[in-house]
């Protein structure tokens, strides 16, 4: 029972293998005629720790440990997303002064935006208990049973991924999030009984990127939904400055800004670009992350000024170049870049709207004029001036 309240990640989701694979690298990024002791070094670097997609918002499996020890604690160490933060800090003043268990909390976005952060902070802020589990990793009744019947009074029990949830256990959460009773059937046949178990009162936090999913039963069995939205690149400055502070990283606002433009408005991303650009500064520079530092480490990672990668480029030229701008159907487009359609709309897309590259419509994808630009390429439709 005990491997089912562990931490789990099921790893990188909906990833295909990616633009920066490592044999790509070596071979078109490093020429070896030219490497020195120091290009060696950083190819090195570039190839045993580069997640499959640097600017991937999923976690890559080997930064669960990094991620750890950036993880701000408290709320006043959370920076951005202000409107879930403030309706969070207020329903936990509220819940202490009752004395009550918080009550059950949804959080939703793309990944990388600190769910699993902010549900740690829950815990921390009511100075309880914190459990962890995932939908994939409960497999059984039995699972879920133990794990509810042993939760101490308060505590919080966390379920990520909870879109991936089998059905069954489901429901068998709906009476045990809503009275704190948990039905159980001993016996088999005719003989079969039900009996009621109290549990203690507790918080459940639900995370998942695909709240879409989530069946109206259960979605209404929470009081506090938080979505969490992308940052903007000044709250990406300070996330950079605080894990560079905790990495202690010598770096400056220049520095800082040119890691946070890149990032996708994504804190796991910066960080991510914050550990490379660090190795980069090690290496060829001064230590120091200035801004030349960082935009020479960020080039030669191939991230460019938006944080786009190969597959973003991808997927803007395919609309534009193949389907005259759209509108595209997310299917034909997911089978132009052989690519799975969860993963273009979960994973590529999000950031891609956010920034106004790409338009979501009922009759598909339409690259907008923000894309054209960026590609240097003209509009259809529209007459380039005659002076
Ligand atoms: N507001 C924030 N301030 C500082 N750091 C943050 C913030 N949000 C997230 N981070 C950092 O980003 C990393 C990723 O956050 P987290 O694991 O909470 O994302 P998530 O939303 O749970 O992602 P997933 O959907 O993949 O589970 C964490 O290591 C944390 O250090
Ligand atoms: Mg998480």
């Amino acid at each position: 029972m005990v491997s089912a309240v562990a931490p789990q990640r099921p790893g990188v989701r909906h990833e295909r293998p990616c633009a920066l694979s490592r044999k790509d690298d070596s071979e078109s990024t490093f020429a070896p005629a030219a490497a020195s002791r120091y290009t060696a070094l950083i190819m090195a670097i570039a190839r045993d720790d580069t997640p499959e997609r640097l600017v991937s918002a999923s976690r890559a499996d080997e930064e669960q440990n990094f991620e750890l020890k950036l993880r701000p604690r408290w709320l006043g160490e959370f920076i951005g997303q202000s409107k879930a933060k403030e309706q969070l800090a207020i329903a936990l003043e509220a819940a202490k002064s009752r004395g009550e268990a918080l009550d059950h909390v949804l959080l939703f976005g793309p990944p990388g935006l600190g769910k699993t952060t902010l549900a740690t902070i829950i815990a921390n802020e009511l100075d309880v208990g914190f459990q962890q589990t995932s939908g994939p990793a409960l497999q059984i009744q039995g699972d879920l049973t133990a794990i509810l019947t042993n939760l101490r009074e308060r505590q919080v029990l966390f379920l990520d991924e909870i879109h991936r949830m089998q059905p069954v256990l489901e429901e068998k959460l709906y009476t045990a999030l809503e009275d704190y009773k948990l039905d159980i059937i001993i016996g088999q046949g005719p003989a079969a009984r039900t009996h009621v178990m109290e549990i203690r009162p507790f918080t459940f936090i639900g995370a998942t990127t695909r709240p879409g999913l989530l069946s109206s039963p259960l979605r209404s069995r929470f009081g506090i939904l938080l979505r969490l939205e992308f940052y903007n690149e000044e709250e990406l400055r300070f996330i950079v400055t605080r894990s560079a502070e905790v990495m202690g990283v010598p770096i400056d606002q220049d520095g800082a800004a040119e890691i946070a433009l890149r990032s996708r408005g994504t804190p796991r991303i910066a960080n991510r670009l914050l550990r490379r650009v660090r190795d980069y500064a090690q290496v060829r520079g001064s230590g120091i992350i200035d801004r030349p530092t960082a935009n020479a480490a960020l080039t030669m990672l191939e991230v460019d000024a938006h944080g786009f990668d190969e597959i973003d480029r991808k997927l803007l030229l395919a609309i534009i170049q193949k389907y005259d701008g759209g509108p595209v159907g997310l299917s034909t487009l997911a089978a132009t870049l052989a690519e799975e359609e969860d993963a273009l709309e979960e994973v590529y897309e999000p950031f891609l709207i956010q920034i106004g590259f790409l338009d979501r419509t009922p009759r598909g994808r339409m690259a907008t004029r923000l894309a054209y630009e960026h590609f240097g390429l003209p509009m259809p439709g529209r007459q380039a001036p005659l002076f």
